[in-house]
């Protein structure tokens, strides 16, 4: 299959890619475009630490081909925060010290900020479900749940 180009909106920005064949949107964000928030973890969806939002669902960008999403609005942790302002998950993360290593936090906030969008007052099991595809080898989970339940309450306070 022969290289082509593609167009991404990626964190608000487009970018025109050379997408060679087997390229996929984890390598493309990491190594073409710089964005090193999504971590190289497992490379086959299994660790959920590449996680980013691709047209606003979750996905694990180590298994996404670049030339299969030709157009698509992606966003990494990089276009999280607002005008350099950490967003309330960002700050629940940091203030409920729910990140030891940082290996999995930019796919764990990711996978929060898909669910939140979606639904902004997740029940604990709501929680535990959208992490349910990211692995954290260091704080127990305990630590991470109780931060996104802590950002929806911080959200809802803002929106009030
Ligand atoms: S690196 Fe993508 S799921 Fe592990
Ligand atoms: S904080 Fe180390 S893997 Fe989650």
């Amino acid at each position: 299959m022969p290289s082509r180009i593609v167009t991404l909106t990626v964190n608000d920005a487009d970018h025109e890619l050379i997408a060679t064949p087997g390229l996929t949107l984890l390598a493309a964000l990491r190594d073409a475009l710089g964005l090193t928030a999504a971590k190289r973890g497992c490379a086959q969806g299994t660790c959920g630490s590449c996680v980013v939002l691709l047209d606003e669902r979750a996905v694990p960008a180590c298994l996404v081909p670049v030339e299969t999403v030709d157009g698509a609005a992606v966003r990494t942790l990089e276009g999280v925060a607002a005008g350099g302002e950490l967003d309330e998950v960002q700050s629940a993360f940091l203030d409920g010290f729910a990140t030891q290593c940082g290996f999995c936090t930019s796919g764990m906030i990711m996978a929060a900020e898909a669910l939140l969008a979606d639904n902004p007052s997740p029940s604990r099991q709501d929680v535990v479900e959208a992490i349910s595809g990211n692995v954290c080898r260091c704080t127990g989970y305990e630590p991470i749940v109780a931060a996104v339940l802590d950002a929806a309450r911080r959200r809802a306070g803002r929106t009030a």
